[in-house]
């Protein structure tokens, strides 16, 4: 387990810090409050409450916070819950499950969720059913039944620096083909490149509003459909919003040019090299400059 430091981050909740990715798992501000905010709230739940069933994929379930908020809150409406997880290792939800405070964050109906999928890899409690494919994202996606359309799909690997197969734009172009027509894709990133490919792939993209006390960022992640939000749905709640002009001006930079990776075997660092000899001959403008432009604009 020295592949992992235990942390807790400033709400009291658990997570870790990957040595090997010399990254953490989550915001120091606090893993739940993380998930909280850039994954619960912008799912909008309130949406399903007319639905008899909902289909919920989490890419990289690591410690299990996303789909916890999302199960929880589920946990207390009558909606069927068909959940399947990706992720390659693990060690984290073992160790999680072994730590008192992250015991105490969840209810019993929960903790019987992460213990079934940490133990068999299935979870049926005779009215909701999930399960976890372990290994590699880019192949145990395949494992899933190709008629499976999600409602929701969570989507939380490590940096696009650090994990960039798993932000390229051949996993992105088959995640969408999962995606069902009124379904959200959610993610903390908001990296030109990720939204870049969303909108390659055919998919409207929103802005996550950041919380109230977190105002000096210009976003907190992105949330992407096939179809336009209708419009109370924006103005109602606003866990999201259309692109500021700064960010669609982002999309017209260097940072647009995305992670390829066309085998879905590719190593991270010859990802990221083919994505830098891209960008030198890129005739896109300059980050720099758009960054200057708002900046200065601030
Ligand atoms: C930022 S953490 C996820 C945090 C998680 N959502 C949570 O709430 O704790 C990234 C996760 O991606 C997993 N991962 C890295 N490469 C992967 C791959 N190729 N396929 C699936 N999972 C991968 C890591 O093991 C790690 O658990």
């Amino acid at each position: 387990m020295n592949d992992y430091r235990i942390q807790t981050t400033k709400d009291g909740s658990l997570s870790l810090y990957s040595l090997s990715y010399e990254e953490g798992f989550h915001d120091k501000d606090g893993a739940l409050r993380e998930s909280i905010s850039k994954y619960l709230l912008p799912a909008q739940l309130e949406q399903f409450s007319t639905t008899e069933k909902i289909v919920v994929l989490d890419v990289c379930v690591g410690l299990g916070y996303n789909t916890g908020c999302i199960l929880e809150k589920l946990f207390q409406s009558n909606i069927k819950i068909e959940w399947h997880g990706l992720e390659i290792d693990q060690r984290p939800l073992n160790l999680a499950l072994n730590q008192k405070i992250f015991q105490k964050t969840w209810s019993p109906k929960l903790l019987h969720f992460f213990n079934c999928i940490n133990k068999s890899g299935e979870w049926n409690d005779g009215f909701n059913e999930g399960n976890i494919h372990w290994g590699d994202a880019r192949q145990k996606i395949y494992e899933l039944k190709g008629s499976l359309k999600f409602d929701l799909i969570l989507l939380d690997p490590f940096s696009p620096q650090k994990c960039p197969e798993l932000w390229s734009e051949e996993f992105i172009s088959v995640l969408t083909e999962k995606l069902s027509i009124k379904g959200r894709l959610i993610t903390y990133s908001t990296a030109a490149s990720i939204r870049a490919s969303f909108k390659r792939a055919g998919l409207k993209i929103y802005s996550i509003v950041p919380l109230i006390d977190n105002q000096n960022k210009w976003s907190s992640g992105t949330v992407a459909m096939r179809k336009e939000l209708e419009a109370h749905f924006i103005s109602e709640n606003c866990q999201f919003k259309e692109l500021s002009t700064r960010e669609i001006e982002h999309l017209a930079t260097r940072s647009s040019i995305p992670y390829r990776d066309p085998t879905g075997r590719g190593i991270s660092k010859e990802i990221i090299s083919t994505r830098e000899i891209e960008q030198s001959k890129s005739q896109l403008i300059n980050t720099s400059s758009w960054r200057k432009r708002w900046n200065t604009a601030q």
